[in-house]
């Protein structure tokens, strides 16, 4: 983190609470984290929640994304979403690329690449997912990967677009197995994302560049994270569902950033 950045912590809710639960989680969220500036909190619930979510944060600092984004701005799709109709519900963020997306649905780099330029041009900042999986860290493939995926999806943007995109460095392997990446770990990788990004962008572009670790983040291992240099936050998934547990890893990234870094 530098002094020019904040810390920012989102909440990946993934395919879980209905929009009455959504509602209460966010609520509590709100009440927990009244009009704090010093940290972007981010919450992403599933599409159905996210009216719902946005009016229950409505008048604080906390904002709203979306899990993911069809590249098209209208047409028959059936079952896709636009960037524009995310904008519309309330977003500012949208996650692209997420590894279950990837595993699960087909997503590529090159989807990848799409739904961020589509995101982009409706005013959608993009929080892109990288990440190894185990065996490709075992066989000692971890920054090749990364480096490929960022070539192949957001080193294609414009200065000023990749100035608006969030990166999640995600190992697969860490992501909902109670195995975190060590600081050690995640703070390898999330240098090695930077240097690329100097050498692509520059020195600016890459100082101001927002990068997240996620993967089994949790109120007792977020301090040692986001003590990292490269650790400007965290992208959250199980510890997201309930409201203590996030904002005890948002108070965690705050703490790191305010008096040790
Ligand atoms: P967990 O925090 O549950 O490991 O999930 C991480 C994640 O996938 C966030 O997008």
């Amino acid at each position: 983190m530098t002094a020019l950045k904040k810390p920012v912590i989102a909440g990946n809710w993934k395919m879980y609470k209905t929009i009455a639960e959504a509602r209460e989680l966010a609520e509590a969220v709100a009440r927990g984290w009244p009009q704090v500036k010093a940290a972007t909190l981010i919450l992403i619930p599933p599409f159905t929640a996210i009216q719902e979510v946005k009016k229950a944060v409505s008048g604080t600092e906390i904002r709203v994304g979306a899990q993911d984004v069809f590249w098209e701005e209208k047409g028959a799709f059936t079952g896709e979403i636009s960037a524009l109709q995310l904008r519309e519900a309330g977003c500012d963020f949208v996650v692209i690329g997420h590894s279950e997306r990837r595993q699960y649905f087909g997503e590529s780099d090159e989807t990848v690449r799409k739904k961020t330029q589509a995101a982009l041009a409706h005013g959608l900042q993009p929080v892109v997912c990288i990440g190894e999986s185990l065996a490709e860290r075992e066989n000692g493939q971890t920054l090749t990967r990364i480096k490929d995926q960022l070539e192949r999806s957001v080193f294609s943007l414009t200065e000023a677009d990749f100035s608006q995109v969030l990166l999640a460095y995600e190992p697969i392997w860490a992501i909902g197995t109670g195995r975190n990446a060590t600081p050690q770990q995640a703070e390898e990788v999330q240098a090695f994302i930077r240097s690329l990004i100097k050498a692509k962008y520059g020195n600016k572009v890459a100082d101001c560049a927002i990068i997240l670790y996620g993967g089994s983040v949790k109120p007792s291992n977020a301090l040692s994270l986001a003590r990292e240099k490269d650790v400007d936050g965290f992208l959250v998934g199980g510890a997201s569902l309930e409201a203590d547990s996030f904002l005890a890893i948002a108070r965690e990234a705050l703490r790191a950033d305010e008096g040790l870094k």
